[in-house]
């Protein structure tokens, strides 16, 4: 059975999928793109990640008329590949469309093109209970990291390098500080107090990391938006990153160095509990997720 995707105004079999060479997406990265996660066919913050792809449209001035339909015509999708139960992963992407190759952009006649694809995206247990090792990086992408840009060429060489190392994640470093990581945000708990970088130009605004605020608010724990120095990571305590895709993820070492007992950390913890309950036991009416965590 042929998976389908949807592809500017139609379903398709993948397969049969066709993108014109002239797409600026593949000349340029003139893109943008979200990823969402379906619980047991339930989107999880669906209007957060609509209003970040509008903001991201917006941002590199590209016309799009169609993020009304985004949510029936994911719906459908997730239909046609008979993934409503389950963990899912909804990838869209919208470039500047066809045009021959030139910088300037092309007259209003050319339509940007919309792909979304559905996958698998089941948890990561194993990595979710243990934790992960990260490797530190110089910050060497552009100062619009705040774009959710399809230009994603330092993020996928420095993964690269944290898996070539037997890592599972790169932080980058900008002038001495915690921006993000690849393709998550990062936080670090420090005397019972948690820290993460500003949304700012420097990082993705997460739509993970925005619940995780709000969690640790409900739950009296402080939260400092102040990036942390790489100095300062003795200080630490725990260490955890988030995403869409890598949900609450403890850090048990950087580089070389273990953070405090190389074990997931009591706050780190909580706010996991918390996430599961929202994700897999209120959406998706999964109890099974604190046996994911349980020592
Ligand atoms: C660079 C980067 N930072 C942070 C995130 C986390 O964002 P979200 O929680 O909205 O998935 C992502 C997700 O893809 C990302 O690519």
């Amino acid at each position: 059975m042929s998976t389908i995707v949807y592809l500017n105004d139609a379903f398709i079999p993948k397969e049969k999928a066709c993108i014109s060479p002239d797409d600026r997406g593949f000349y340029f990265a003139d893109g943008i793109y979200e990823v969402i996660k379906y619980y047991n066919g339930k989107a999880f913050c669906l209007s957060d990640h609509m209003e970040r792809l509008r903001r991201s449209l917006s941002s590199i001035r590209i016309n799009f008329t169609g993020i009304d339909q985004i949510e029936s015509l994911a719906n459908e999708l997730i239909h046609l590949n008979h993934m409503e139960e389950g963990y899912t992963g909804v990838y869209m992407q919208i470039t500047r469309g066809v045009n021959r190759r030139m910088h300037q952009f092309p007259d209003e006649s050319a339509c940007p093109t919309f792909y979304m694809n559905a996958y698998p995206l089941p948890p990561f247990i194993n990595e979710l209970k243990k934790g992960i090792r990260v490797i530190l990086r110089e910050d060497i992408r552009w100062q619009r990291c705040d774009i959710k840009s399809i230009m994603l060429l330092p993020n996928v060489l420095m993964y690269q390098e944290a898996i070539e190392n037997g890592a599972r994640e790169c932080f980058f470093v900008r002038d001495g500080y915690f921006t993000e990581s690849t393709h998550s945000n990062i936080f670090g708990v420090k005397n019972g107090e948690v820290y993460t970088h500003p949304d700012s130009n420097h990082i993705l605004p997460g739509i993970t990391k925005r619940i995780i605020v709000k969690i640790c608010n409900k739950a009296g724990i402080t939260v400092k938006e102040t990036p942390v120095r790489v100095k300062d990571c003795k200080y630490f305590d725990e260490f955890f990153i988030s995403g869409t895709g890598s949900e609450i993820m403890p850090v048990i070492q950087l580089g070389d160095i273990p953070v405090r007992n190389g074990k997931p950390g009591t706050i780190t913890r909580q706010i996991q509990q918390e996430f599961f309950r929202i994700t897999y036991g209120e959406i998706a009416g999964d109890e099974n997720y604190s046996k994911w965590i349980a020592d």
